[in-house]
C-alpha cells in the first residue's frame, strides 16, 4: 500500500478513533482511575460494565495512548487527567457529547448535504428549526456546546488580553459571547472598563447561572437580543466583539449582521470579529475547511471565508480603516472603525 494510500484509509477509519473516545467520555470510564489503577475486573464492578465488552475497550484505549497497561493493571497517566476526568475544569466530555449528539448524525449525510447544498437537520433529526433553536431546545445540549466552545475559546482570549488594550475603551460589549470567557478574562485584567454581552434568549439563562456561580453576576451585564433582528442593546459601545459567530450564517446573513453592529455603535467605536479565515488561495487551512463541511450540515447556509472576503464585509457595511490586528493564538482578528 503506498503512502498515500495508508493515509486515505487512515482517514477514512478514523471515525473508529472518534467513537471509541467519545464512548469512553460518555460511559466515564476515566473517572474510575482518577485515584487509582483497575483491573478489568475492579472497573467492571464499579461501573457495571459487562467485562468481556469492558476489556475491548481498555485495549483499544491503551493502543491508542490514554491509558497504560502494567501486568493485569490500567492506569491512567497524570497528564491526561485534567481533561478526561469528568470533575477536572478542561474535560472534553462535553465536546464528546456535542458530537455524539449533533455532529456525528449530521455529518453521516455530508453527500447528501453536498449534493443539495443545504444543512442535514431534517435528515438527521427530523426538525427543520434553525440550528439554534433546535441546539438550544434542551438545557443540557446548551452546557454541552458552551463547555466545549469557552475551552476551545481560551487561547485566543490569551492572546487577545494579553496583546490588546482594552482599558482604552469605556464599554466592551461582546455579542454571542457563549459563556462569557472573554469578558471574564477582560474582568480579571482591566478594572474600569464596563462590560455586557448581548446573547440569544435562549442562551441567557445558562450564562447568568454560570456568570453567577463564578463571581461575575454584577460585573458582567447580560442583555437578550438578536444581531440579526438587530435587537441589540441601547447604551452605546465604543468596543464591540464578535467571536466565531459570521461563519455560523449564510454570506447574506453575516453582511445583515454587520450592518446591524454598525448601525448601533457609536461614531468613534471599533469592530473587532474573530474567526478562523481560509486561506486567500482557498488551500486550507484543514481544520477551516472541516468547519466549514460542518457549517454545511448544520446551519443554514453557514459558510468559512478568507481574509479578502471577510475585510471587504466589513468595508461594504460601512467600517473604516479596516485591518487585521497581529494577535499571538489560533484566530485572526478582523478590526474596523466607524468614523
Ligand atoms: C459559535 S458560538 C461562539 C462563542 C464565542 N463568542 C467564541 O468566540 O467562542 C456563537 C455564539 O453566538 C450566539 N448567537 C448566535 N446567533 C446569534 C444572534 N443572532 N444574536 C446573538 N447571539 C447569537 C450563540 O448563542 C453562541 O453563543
Amino acid at each position: 500500500m503506498s503512502k498515500t494510500m495508508e493515509q486515505t484509509v487512515d482517514h477514512m477509519m478514523g471515525f473508529f478513533k472518534t467513537k471509541t473516545i467519545t464512548a469512553a467520555l460518555d460511559l466515564k470510564i476515566f473517572d474510575y482511575f482518577n485515584d487509582q489503577a483497575q483491573t478489568v475486573e475492579s472497573l467492571a464492578t464499579k461501573s457495571l460494565l459487562p467485562p468481556a465488552a469492558l476489556e475491548r475497550l481498555l485495549i483499544a484505549l491503551v493502543a491508542m495512548e490514554y491509558l497504560k497497561k502494567d501486568g493485569e493493571n490500567y492506569i491512567l497517566p497524570q497528564e491526561h487527567k485534567d481533561f478526561l476526568v469528568s470533575d477536572k475544569p478542561q474535560w472534553l466530555g462535553w465536546l464528546g457529547r456535542h458530537i455524539d449528539t449533533f455532529l456525528y448524525p449530521l455529518w453521516s449525510n455530508l453527500s447528501s448535504g453536498i449534493q443539495q447544498d443545504s444543512h442535514q437537520r431534517v435528515a438527521a433529526f427530523g426538525d427543520n428549526r434553525s440550528w439554534f433553536d433546535m441546539l438550544y431546545h434542551n438545557l443540557d445540549d446548551v452546557a454541552d456546546f458552551q463547555e466545549f466552545l469557552g475551552k476551545f475559546a481560551q487561547p485566543f482570549i490569551d492572546g487577545f488580553t494579553s496583546e490588546y488594550d482594552f482599558s482604552k475603551h469605556k464599554r466592551f460589549l461582546d455579542i454571542g459571547s457563549g459563556i462569557g470567557t472573554l469578558p471574564i478574562a477582560v474582568a480579571d485584567k482591566f478594572t474600569d472598563i464596563e462590560l455586557a454581552i448581548c446573547e440569544l434568549p435562549q442562551a441567557k439563562s445558562f450564562l447568568l447561572d454560570k456568570l453567577g456561580e463564578q463571581g461575575y453576576g454584577n460585573r458582567i451585564d447580560v442583555i437578550e437580543g438578536n444581531v440579526i433582528t438587530g435587537e441589540l442593546p441601547d447604551i452605546e459601545y465604543d468596543l464591540v466583539h464578535l467571536g466565531w459567530m459570521l461563519h455560523d450564517y449564510s454570506h447574506e446573513t453575516q453582511m445583515v449582521i454587520l450592518n446591524n453592529i454598525f448601525q448601533a455603535m457609536p461614531v468613534g467605536g471599533r469592530f473587532i470579529a474573530s474567526e478562523t479565515p481560509l486561506n486567500d488561495d482557498n488551500t486550507g487551512p484543514e481544520f477551516t475547511s472541516l468547519l466549514s463541511l460542518n457549517m454545511l450540515v448544520s446551519t443554514d447556509g453557514g459558510i468559512e471565508s478568507d481574509i479578502k472576503t471577510y475585510i471587504k464585509r466589513f468595508e461594504d457595511a460601512g467600517f473604516s480603516n479596516v485591518r487585521i490586528l497581529d494577535i499571538p493564538g489560533p484566530r485572526t482578528l478582523f478590526v474596523g472603525e466607524k468614523i
